[in-house]
């Protein structure tokens, strides 16, 4: 039973600054205001200093916005005046960006889920209780592990045995007021499952699961408050709880799929999309692009159609570095080599090899698509033989026209490049590829810093026709 709680905020905690050791800060603190740890003390700690700790600051100055941020600023101005609240800079859009997984909403505020599948405004990223001028904290990488590290050491300076909440507040829906909830924790079960246990009446309870330490970060949010407080710790007493080891915030993030207000797919979505997508042949942003995020639109592009279900594609992700440069460079031999036998001026050929070399060699992510002729139908006669190959070269182009709206989806800006058709001996010798594998194309991948206009298409009149 729990009928006596108490919540006891620690005085005294000076400003956190990167590198500074949290856990003896916060046992100078106890030593301070004449406390000591007790087992089953459970510690509430701000994300602030947690993230303050860690260097998970950044400077608003230093950031470039992308066309999408921009884009994204240019649509939430008018309606953050009509309704009051703080500006959004770019710059800050881009860092919400840099720090979501998925944009949600985007009106007056900007909803999105982060990294770690939270969703909540600005990805909790904080321009409050950092000292100004541009400053900005970001939420911790991984929350579990700071909580457990901080319990670690607090439970061998004190042989007290603790649960450690990292906790910040978020904003709701359908109600007004930001409460605390838990990012991390170490010690204790994020949810108390009451299903199987009987009510007042005796009922079985079918579906209660309480959200134990959302509750306990909320509690604790009464004293650290939200402004000038400067109470980052909270310690709670007499809560009985189990402990519990290997205990992850993940338990209580709901999948998407079982959310029932995460949007159903709109088929103008995919309308949109296949208008939407450009190609991007400008400089890419700095922006990191996640590995996963090539993979994933790779997953996607296998869903294409191909002859006989034939899958011919194969697809190389060059990451930047040695090989792609020996690469570029021995193709771009060839291309001087060809472009002299085609009598083009030293200027002409200067600027064309020029232009290829930063196109592929920026790009964060380069891709070669190849066609695996090995996968082809074998026939007797030159003709069949010929279709078939193109059968081959079709299917490929589809799969590499679901890769680029696949990249669209996720966000990333990319072009389709012809040049490994031209150069299939070097790029099977420099990559040690199979002699079965025809390059077919070059994808440059990346986050967009520019809009890029939209091409003119010929009228329907000039490509439908009716019989
Ligand atoms: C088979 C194929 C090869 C392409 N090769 C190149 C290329 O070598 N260089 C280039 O700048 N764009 C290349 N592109 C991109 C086209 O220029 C682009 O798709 C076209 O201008 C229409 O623009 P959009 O993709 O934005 O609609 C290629 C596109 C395809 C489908």
């Amino acid at each position: 039973m729990n009928n006596n709680i108490s919540l006891i905020g620690l005085e005294n905690i000076p400003i956190i600054k990167p590198g500074d050791d949290l856990p003896s800060i916060i046992y100078n603190a106890l030593n301070e205001n004449q406390m000591s740890l007790q087992n089953g003390d459970i510690l509430v700690i701000a994300q602030t200093v947690v993230s303050k700790s860690l260097g998970r600051i950044k400077n608003l100055n230093d950031i470039t916005p992308s066309q999408e941020a921009i884009d994204i600023y240019e649509k939430m101005a008018p309606l953050i005046e009509k309704s009051g609240l703080p500006s959004k800079s770019p710059e800050l859009i881009q860092s919400i960006l840099d720090e979501s997984k998925e944009v949600i909403k985007t009106e007056q505020v900007m909803i999105v889920e982060t990294h770690h599948g939270f969703i909540c405004a600005n990805a909790g990223i904080d321009q409050s209780n950092v000292g100004g001028g541009g400053l900005i904290t970001l939420l911790p990488i991984d929350s579990d592990k700071e909580a457990e590290k901080i319990r670690s050491s607090l439970q061998k300076l004190t042989g007290k045995r603790i649960a450690i909440i990292v906790s910040d507040s978020f904003g709701r829906a359908f109600r007004i007021g930001a409460v605390g909830v838990a990012l991390g924790v170490s010690g204790l079960s994020p949810i108390l499952d009451k299903r199987g246990s009987k009510d007042l009446y005796g009922k079985e309870l079918q579906s209660t699961i309480v959200g134990q330490i959302d509750n306990l970060a909320s509690s604790a949010q009464l004293i650290m408050g939200e402004a000038d407080e400067g109470i980052p710790v909270v310690l709670i007493r007499g809560y009985n709880y189990a402990f519990e080891e290997n205990v992850s915030i993940k338990q209580i993030l709901r999948e998407k799929k079982a959310d029932l207000f995460r949007k159903e797919r709109d088929p103008k979505d995919l309308e949109d999309i296949l208008k939407a997508r450009r190609s991007y042949k400008f400089r890419f942003s700095d922006k990191k692009v996640n590995k996963n995020l090539i993979e994933e639109s790779i997953e996607l592009a296998r869903w294409a159609p191909s002859a006989h279900n034939g899958q011919f594609w194969r697809y190389i992700i060059i990451e930047r570095g040695k090989s792609r440069e020996n690469l570029i460079k021995n193709m771009n031999n060839k291309l001087k080599d060809d472009l002299q036998g085609d009598g083009k001026s030293e200027e002409f050929i200067r600027k064309k090899v020029e232009k290829t070399k930063t196109n592929f060699l920026d790009a964060p992510y380069l891709i070669l698509l190849c066609l695996d002729d090995k996968d082809l139908e074998r026939y007797s006669d030159k003709t069949r033989i010929k279709y078939e190959f193109i059968m081959g070269v079709q299917s490929v182009s589809a799969s590499a026209t679901y890769l680029l709206l696949a990249f669209e989806i996720k966000g990333l800006s990319a072009c389709w490049y012809c040049a490994p058709l031209f150069a299939k001996d070097i790029i099977t010798k420099t990559l040690n590829l199979p002699d079965s594998y025809i390059p077919m194309a070059f994808f440059t991948v990346g986050y967009s810093i520019k809009k890029t206009p939209k091409p003119k298409r010929k009228d329907l009149n000039e490509i439908i026709f009716n019989v």
